[in-house]
């Protein structure tokens, strides 16, 4: 039986994409479904067009109710029976109370070589800190924020001429290389970090 994933995206869904397009028939998992918080993300039209089903579920009139919020994604998800979830792009935090239930099985893309830069604007945080190399990481997902275990990590040096978009085009590169072969690697139950 493939694993059957969830992929969660609030913006363009690029990564999604490179997971979906990936997963092919000898893939150990498989795309179930596609959730967002945005009814405007250009990944939930994609997801459409390709018809994989989606669900969404808009995180404004909750509020600061995060768990509310949570369990409706929770709700509308129950009836997919999915094996595991990856974040990609996805930029709400989810609390504990959501991640717990999904601890080993929840993935996140990470625009840095984490435990450097957690949180946003890694690419111009790299940059300030004139740092030679930069990259993404996978990790699993745990209550505090891009502190899980890593499961892999990409790298790109950097230029000194650089500037934070064009960094963050390059570490996209390698993020849509990093993501489906940590997948991969990680439905068929192989945990070892992978080093591109
Ligand atoms: C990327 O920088 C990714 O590292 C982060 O969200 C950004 C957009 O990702 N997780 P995507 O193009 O929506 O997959």
């Amino acid at each position: 039986m493939k694993k059957r994933v969830g992929i969660f995206v609030s913006g363009g869904g690029s990564n999604m994409r490179a997971l979906v397009e990936d997963m092919d028939a000898r893939h150990p998992a498989e795309p179930v479904v596609v959730v967002s918080n945005n009814s405007d993300a250009g990944g939930i039209a994609w997801a459409r067009d390709a018809g994989l089903a989606t669900v969404v579920v808009d995180h404004r009139p909750y509020g600061r109710d995060r768990s509310a919020f949570e369990g409706a994604i929770s709700n509308a998800l129950a009836p997919f029976e999915l094996d595991m979830i990856c974040l990609a792009g996805f930029m709400r935090v989810l609390t504990a109370g959501f991640v717990t239930p999904w601890r080993e099985r929840m993935l996140n893309i990470h625009p840095s070589l984490l435990p450097k830069y957690r949180g946003l604007h890694t690419h111009a945080r790299a940059l300030e800190a004139g740092d030679a190399e930069h990259g993404c990481t996978v990790h699993l997902v745990t209550p505090e924020l891009d502190e899980g275990p890593v499961l892999g990590q990409a790298r790109v040096p950097l230029q000194a001429d650089d500037t934070p978009e064009e960094l963050a085009a390059r570490v996209l590169v390698q993020e849509h290389r990093l993501y489906p072969a940590v997948l991969r690697r990680f439905a068929s139950g192989d945990r070892r970090p992978l080093m591109l």
